[in-house]
Formats: C-alpha cells, structure tokens, sequence
C-alpha cells in the first residue's frame, strides 16, 4: 500500500478566528489547497492567553472536521506582549554551536520572564557594523507554559503539532515567499487582528525591530457598539458590510475611521520609537495583513496618516489556488490568513 506523504496545515489561532491553511507542492511551485477559519467567541483568548481551553478545542475539531482533516501534523504560532519577547542584541562573537550551549547565560539579561519559564531560540544576523568581535543576534523567548497551553488544544482537536512559530515570523515567511527580497528596503510588515498588532520592521530578510501592541479591530467593534447600541454579533455583522436594521451604513463607515486613529497612533508610536532608539533606516512602505485589513478604506486612510505607500498583503502573488477552493471567499479574506499561510510554507525539519 502506497501513502502519500502528508503535508503539515499552518493553524493560527487568533482571539477572534482561528484560521487555516495546507500549501502543497505543485508545477509552479506552492499552491493553496486548504483555506479555512471558524469565529472563537469573546472572552476565549485574551492577550495571546487561552482562556477557556474548551472552547478553543471545539472550534478547532469543527473546523477539522468541516474539512474531512482527521489525523494531521501541524504548525501553530504563539504571539502576545505577554508571552514572547522577540529582541535583536549585540553579543561576543562565536559559533552556532557555541550558542547554543550558552544561549541561556546569554539571555538571561534581556528576557523580563524567570529564564526557567522560557523556551529560548535565537537567530544569528552576522558580524555587528557598530563594533568589532561582536554580531547581532535575533533573540527569542516564548513562556513554556503559553505553548503548552496551543499544543493541547490543538492535541486535543486531534491534530500533532511539530513547530510551534511566532505570528511575526510567518507574516514575514509569506511576505518574502511572495514578493522576494526587496534588497536594501526597509519594509513595515503590520499583522492587526482583532486584539493585537504585530509590527516586523525587516530589511534583507532579516527583522530590525518587532513588537506587539493589544490593540486591533476591537476598536472598530466596540466603537459601533457604543454609537448604535448594538451587540457585538451586530457590530461585526456591519462592520463586514452587512445591514443591520436602524443603523445607516455611511456612520458605521463614520465611526470605524475615527475609530481607526487609535490604531494609527499606537503604529505611529513604535515607529517613532523604532526611529529615535533602534536605527536610522528609512522606513520605505508598509505591508498590511490580519482581519483588520479587510476594513474598507483602512489601508488608504493610513497611508495617509503616516505619509507612506500602504498596500495590502497579496498572498496570491506567488501561491496558486487550488480549483476545489471557494476562490472568491479566499480571495477575499487572505489577508486575514497571512500568518496560517506562512505557518504553512514550513516543514517538519527546518528550525
Ligand atoms: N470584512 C471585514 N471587515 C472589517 N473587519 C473585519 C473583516 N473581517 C474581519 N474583520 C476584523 O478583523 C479582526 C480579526 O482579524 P484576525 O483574524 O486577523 O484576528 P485574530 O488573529 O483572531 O486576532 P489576534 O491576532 O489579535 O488575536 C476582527 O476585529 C474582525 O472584526
Ligand atoms: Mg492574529
């Protein structure tokens, strides 16, 4: 009997969906055979935290099972101020080898976290321009107990994880795998959903500055609660563009812009920070993904408000999509499965 070798599906499992995603290999190279998300009610996952395990664990069955998934590999991102710290440091110059046996010694200055609670990883840059005998390091800690917390879940919905990554990194995984290495531009990728923005500031392949901030598409939703009084099922239904009886769609438009200055702001600010602390680079354009980008006219009105080009994620630049999908749901809502996709690019065996 022959097996056909199976491919890992990414699972990216936000506070308010949890998407999906299988990339298999093909004659043009990478094409989308799976695409899917499921809502997760309030309250379920607070700043990257799984609150109410239960919960989490049906979404994930039904949404395995909606699509005939029964026993899998996959590969889940963790994110959240909370729970990861990513950091580019400056550190004496050695091997990987040597690194790896003192990552830890290392580290411990710069994790805020007990070091015994962490799950450490690092990523060498290469030889640091400011000093000599030194070389910049990507440095990476996520709380043991917060990737315990994703594994189970997803084991429980009877899946195997094998990688678990970080929303940052497989934002900028399809990022690159589309759209190449823009050599020498420094390039904002901004993943905002509905309880978190993630910022990767890359340039080279490489990230300059990430950070995490719990602000995302609430603000939109609560904002409509409170100008039309209506629940948060109705807010989410007009903030999509549906109708809601008693509310005119021009004030919901009204009330998600200046709603959306919040979010502006809180982008403006780490830029701010990323200029004045971290570097001298340019920032060229900003690379928009997450639920959040979906938003009509958002992407417009922020090019504006940080005088840069602002264009939406094309995940579909290099990745094929596969006939047995609902191409114009898909086509719709890719942004929104940015991190499932990049989580789905990867393979058992790479670090
Ligand atoms: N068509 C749409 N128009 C406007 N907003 C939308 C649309 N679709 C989804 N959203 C909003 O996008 C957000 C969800 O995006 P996403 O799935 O990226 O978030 P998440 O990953 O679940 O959250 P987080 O990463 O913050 O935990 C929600 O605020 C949702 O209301
Ligand atoms: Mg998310």
């Amino acid at each position: 009997m022959f097996f056909k070798k199976q491919i890992p599906i990414g699972i990216d499992i936000g506070s308010s969906y949890i998407k999906t995603a299988r990339l298999a290999p093909s004659k043009e190279g990478m094409e989308l055979t799976l695409f899917d998300y499921i809502a997760l009610p309030h309250g379920a996952i607070v700043d990257g935290i799984i609150e109410d395990r239960g919960i989490v664990t049906s979404a994930l069955e039904e949404m395995l099972a909606k699509n005939k998934i029964k026993s899998t590999e996959a590969i889940l991102s963790v994110a959240g101020h909370s729970s990861v710290i990513i950091k580019r440091v400056t550190m004496p110059t050695m091997k990987e080898e040597e690194l790896v046996n003192s990552i830890r010694f290392e580290a411990e200055q710069y994790i805020p976290f007990d070091i015994n609670d962490v799950n450490i990883d690092f990523q060498i840059l290469g030889e640091s321009a400011e000093e000599s005998g030194q070389m910049d390091v990507v440095l990476i800690a996520v709380k043991k107990n917060v990737i315990k917390d994703y594994v189970e879940a997803v084991e429980n919905a009877g899946a195997t994880p094998i990688i678990v990554d970080i929303a940052h990194f497989a934002v900028s995984n399809i990022f690159e795998y589309n759209y190449g290495n823009p050599e020498k531009e420094c390039i904002a990728l901004v993943n905002i959903g509905g309880n978190s923005t993630n910022l990767n500031i890359i340039k080279n392949d490489m990230p300059l500055f990430t950070r995490d901030t719990p602000i995302g598409g609430n603000v939109h939703t609560e904002a409509i609660m409170n100008e039309f009084s209506v629940t948060v099922e109705d807010a989410e239904r007009l903030k999509k563009g549906q109708s809601v009886e008693g509310v005119p769609p021009e004030n919901v438009s009204f009330a998600i812009i200046s709603s959306s200055e919040e979010i502006y702001s809180d982008i403006q600010r780490s830029m701010d920070f990323f200029r004045s602390s971290v570097s001298d680079e340019d920032i060229s354009r900003v690379v928009l993904s997450g639920g959040v980008a979906l938003t009509k006219g958002f992407a417009d009105t922020m090019a504006e408000r940080l005088g840069m080009p602002v264009e939406v994620l094309d995940v579909f630049k290099n990745i094929t999509l596969s006939e047995k999908l609902d191409g114009n749901m898909v086509r719709e809502l890719a942004p929104m499965g940015a991190v499932a996709m990049g989580l789905a690019l990867r393979r058992p065996g790479d670090r």
